[in-house]
């Protein structure tokens, strides 16, 4: 990505909907405007009012293009909700030309052949992301193109989505007048803009801990390893507060952002200053022992980081994680989220902030908006270099070659000579 490229980007999230409108240059985005909207009409990552979804994300485009001074016609949207499923799977071909080399199109063939996965007509492939290829029962191969070999293997992670859903979100944006240039996996967008390239190679797990959901995703060896959606966040923290408080949900919400803490020290320190325990003060002079508000919150935060690591295989998570955890989304905001997570599962633990975003960019430092700044980042790297005219929705979702393609331009900028035959693949030709 040599040139820049201004793109805009919409995530829909549960309890905000947030647009970038950036300049995309190599690893950077200049951010000209960003929108966010309190999200209307949704439940889990799934739009449930239609004129409210549709409103509200309105509210969100208008105050990006406001601040920015420039009009979204298309946007990279992020697609969450429980509904997404991940599987891996195998495809294999034997390569055609009579110098057995691999050519573009033989990686075209063999992820075909592993896409071929019983996609049903109520779910439709999001992602087809090739992790690793062996040639000849080699294994560990990056980039075949260019290799010698007369069997050539895929192992790729695949996104599915449930079509109903999609087509919901995608009318409402589309409603709102936006053409969506692409739809993204949630996790993959948060983790391209949260995670290092370094975590990536040694075995990262990202948690990106919403308000309706927690988006996780694996790396391991660079690779996509795992990916999956599950339905808690921090909107059941404040469901916690509310019952264990006896308060009503926006209280309780106001009490969370405010004065919950999961830092053990803190709350000793104030107890002991105090020579009681440390009360908060809510309203009507009702109060709360900052201790019980503790317990709430850390009790909800264990579960859910059990479901996290529920993710992974049991005994030797540590093994496939080395580089630990990073946690971003709004719930991440949590004083001390990352040394209490550390401490529970003992594996190095970071809050993950956005990298590489400069411009009218403070609110995007917070944990909450990595996903926004990830589908701007995703799209540019990936979905762009398609090279496609226009990239509808629906165009996009017939071929989903983009991730191919990204493996090929890093094969050519390594090494010319492997430039293969424009008649292979006249498209990737166009990408590069
Ligand atoms: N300082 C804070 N302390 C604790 N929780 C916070 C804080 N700030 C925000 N949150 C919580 O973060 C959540 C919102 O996070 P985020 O903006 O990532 O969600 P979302 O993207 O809209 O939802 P989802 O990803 O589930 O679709 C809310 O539950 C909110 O209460
Ligand atoms: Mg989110």
């Amino acid at each position: 990505m040599g040139k820049n490229k201004v793109v805009a980007s919409i995530d829909v999230g549960n309890s905000k909907i947030c647009t970038v409108i950036a300049n995309m240059r190599n690893d950077e985005m200049q951010v000209l405007g960003v929108g966010v909207a309190p999200s209307r009409g949704l439940a889990k990552g799934i739009v449930t009012n239609y004129d409210q979804t549709r409103e509200a994300i309105k509210e969100s485009v208008h105050q990006a293009e406001r601040g920015s001074g420039l009009k979204v016609s298309s946007a990279y949207v992020g697609v969450s909700g429980r509904h997404l499923t991940s599987t891996n799977s195998q495809g294999v071909v034997a390569i055609s030309r009579n110098d057995r080399l691999v050519s573009p199109n033989d990686l075209g063939r063999v992820l075909a052949s592993a896409r071929n996965v019983a996609v049903t007509p109520e779910r439709q492939l999001l992602h087809v992301i090739p992790r690793r290829y062996s040639l000849d029962g080699y294994e560990g191969i990056k980039s075949p193109v260019g290799m010698h070999g007369f069997r050539l293997d895929v192992e790729t992670h695949i996104v599915t989505a449930e079509t109903s859903s999609v087509q919901n979100l995608v009318k409402c944006i589309r409603a709102a007048g936006v053409e969506v240039e692409d739809l993204i996996c949630n996790s993959l967008a948060t983790s391209e803009a949260v995670l290092t390239p370094d975590e990536k190679e040694m075995g990262v797990l990202m948690a990106d801990i919403g308000h309706g959901t927690t988006n996780v995703a694996v790396f391991k060896e660079s690779n996509v390893w795992h990916t999956a959606v599950l339905p808690v966040g921090g909107y059941q923290i404040t469901k916690d507060i509310a019952l264990g408080l006896g308060v009503p949900m926006p209280v309780a919400e106001e009490i969370k952002r405010r004065y919950a803490t999961l830092a053990p020290e803190e709350r000793n320190t104030r107890a002991k200053e105090q020579e009681k325990p440390a009360a908060i003060w809510i309203s009507d002079g009702h109060s709360v022992l900052q201790k019980d508000l503790n317990e709430i919150v850390s009790s909800r935060i264990e579960e859910i980081t059990a479901m996290v690591l529920a993710e992974l295989p049991r005994s030797e998570y540590r093994t496939v994680i080395p580089a630990g955890m990073v946690l971003a989304g709004g719930t991440a905001n949590l004083p001390q989220l990352d040394a209490f997570v550390r401490d529970l599962v003992q594996v190095p633990a970071r809050v993950g902030t956005a990298r590489g975003v400069y411009g009218i960019s403070d609110i995007l430092q917070n944990p909450a908006y990595g996903t926004a700044v990830g589908l701007a980042f995703w799209g540019i790297r990936y979905a762009a270099e398609e090279g496609l005219e226009s990239k509808g929705f629906g165009g996009r979702l017939k071929d989903s070659y983009k991730n191919t393609m990204f493996n090929l331009k890093s094969v050519w900028s390594e090494k010319n000579t492997l430039r293969p035959d424009t008649k292979d693949n006249s498209n990737a030709e166009r990408r590069a």
